[in-house]
């Protein structure tokens, strides 16, 4: 089996630390180079079982750091780049933009120039940006009332295709549309071979518990007030992680230079039914009556700029990669909130923060 050195980026986070765990298993002969900052989001403990590998290495650095970012390129002979490391939380962006723009357009810059100026030529290289469907904007809803089912949809015709018009809302999709243009003009002006993916909502296991559904999980464990954004009526399009991990793996060996894949999971929800779904399947695994935590639900001020509805389009990379997805919604959410009930000491440490004094005693703190 070829041998090659990879670098992910944003592989202590949620999604990164899926994809980390797939390679490291899949590909003993590559080695494994996951670099991130350890923020907030970042967390070790993602990584437990895999630690020891030999064919992974850790290495705690900030992507913005572009001196440190060009010698690792050197001294690990970075042949491939999968690059996720980015500030990812919309609420988060709406309140300090600035660190977005700095994490994800000027970090994602450095990684590029670092991969420009270190690969002598660019055959059997690879620059992978990972990033998300909110570039697109939001849809309209056609059919607010959906199918008959919860979550059947459709809520309206149309979807985003990797040909839909860049629009983005909220500092966060800004960040990440300004940093795919940045990946585009390093393929157009010097060839650096390149390819991106954008991806809808992600749920599973090691999410940080800001975001939708390990948020309400851990809150109706709680018996805590879960705060819905206005009506509760905007759509997501749900993929369970798993599945986009196993997408970047075919586009990472398999994807066109140049080119961009949607990343979808045909699954729209409208937040309220979604909400309403999560609390039957928690209280069933806790053992509540039906409708127990249903008083839960507190309808909040709405996002600022909220983006109506998103709903990707994959069927590029079903038909050139054929991917995809593997999970019915019901069975991924019930193996989704099995897990965190499952694992209270991780959601407990996240929650409290205790993890970063952790890692910042064993890393130190810059
Ligand atoms: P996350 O917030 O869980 O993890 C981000 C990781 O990046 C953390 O480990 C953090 O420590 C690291 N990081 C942040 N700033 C850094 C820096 N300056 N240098 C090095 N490391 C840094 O994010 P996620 O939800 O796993 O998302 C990963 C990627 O996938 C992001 O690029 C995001 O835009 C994209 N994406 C996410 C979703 C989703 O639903 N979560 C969907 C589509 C695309
Ligand atoms: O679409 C892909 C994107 O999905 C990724 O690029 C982002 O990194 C990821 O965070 C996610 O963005 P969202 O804003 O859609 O995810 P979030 O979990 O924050 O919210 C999902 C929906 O639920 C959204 O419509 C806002 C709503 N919401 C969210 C929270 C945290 C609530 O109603 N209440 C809440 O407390």
């Amino acid at each position: 089996m070829e041998k090659r050195n990879i670098l992910i980026t944003g592989g202590a986070g949620f999604i990164g630390s899926h994809v980390v765990r797939l390679f490291v298993h899949k590909y003993p002969n590559y080695n494994i180079y996951n670099l991130d900052k350890l923020t907030y989001a970042g967390n070790l403990a993602n990584l437990k079982d895999i630690e020891t590998k030999p064919n992974y290495h850790f290495i705690k650095e900030d992507i913005c750091n572009f001196e440190s970012i060009l010698n690792i390129f050197k001294t690990c002979n970075i042949d491939g780049v999968i690059h996720l490391a980015a500030e990812s939380h919309v609420d988060r962006s709406i309140k300090d933009p600035f660190t977005f723009a700095s994490t994800n357009v000027l970090g994602t810059l450095s990684l590029l120039q670092a991969a420009k100026n270190t690969w002598q030529n660019f055959e059997d290289k690879l620059f992978y940006h990972i990033s998300t469907d909110e570039v697109y904007g939001a849809l309209k809803m056609d059919n607010p009332t959906g199918g008959d089912e919860p979550g059947g949809g459709p809520y309206g015709g149309e979807f985003f295709t990797e040909n839909t018009k860049y629009d983005p809302h909220s500092p966060y999709s800004a960040s990440k549309a300004s940093s795919d243009h940045f990946v585009r003009a390093f393929y157009d002006t010097y060839g650096l071979p390149t390819v991106i993916s954008n991806c809808s909502n992600n749920y599973g296991p090691y999410q940080f518990p800001e975001k939708l559904i390990p948020l309400f999980i851990n809150n109706i464990r709680h018996g805590k007030p879960l705060p819905v954004y206005g009506k509760g009526e905007n759509v997501r399009d749900w993929l369970f992680v798993e599945d986009h991990a196993r997408a970047i793996d075919i586009i990472f060996h398999k994807g066109k230079k140049g080119e961009t894949y949607n990343i979808g999971g045909f699954n729209e929800w409208k937040n309220i039914d979604l909400i309403k779904q999560l609390i039957k399947t928690t209280d069933e695994l806790l053992g509540n009556p039906l409708h127990h935590s249903d008083s839960l639900i507190q309808y909040v001020t709405d996002r600022q700029g909220h983006d109506l509805r998103y709903a990707i389009d994959s069927n590029k990379l079903k038909r050139e990669l054929g991917w995809q997805p593997s999970l019915q919604f019901e069975q991924g959410l019930k193996i989704t909130v099995q897990w965190y009930l499952d694992n209270q000491d991780w959601l407990d440490n996240v929650v409290s923060g205790q993890y970063l004094d952790y890692y910042r005693d064993m890393y130190g703190n810059r």
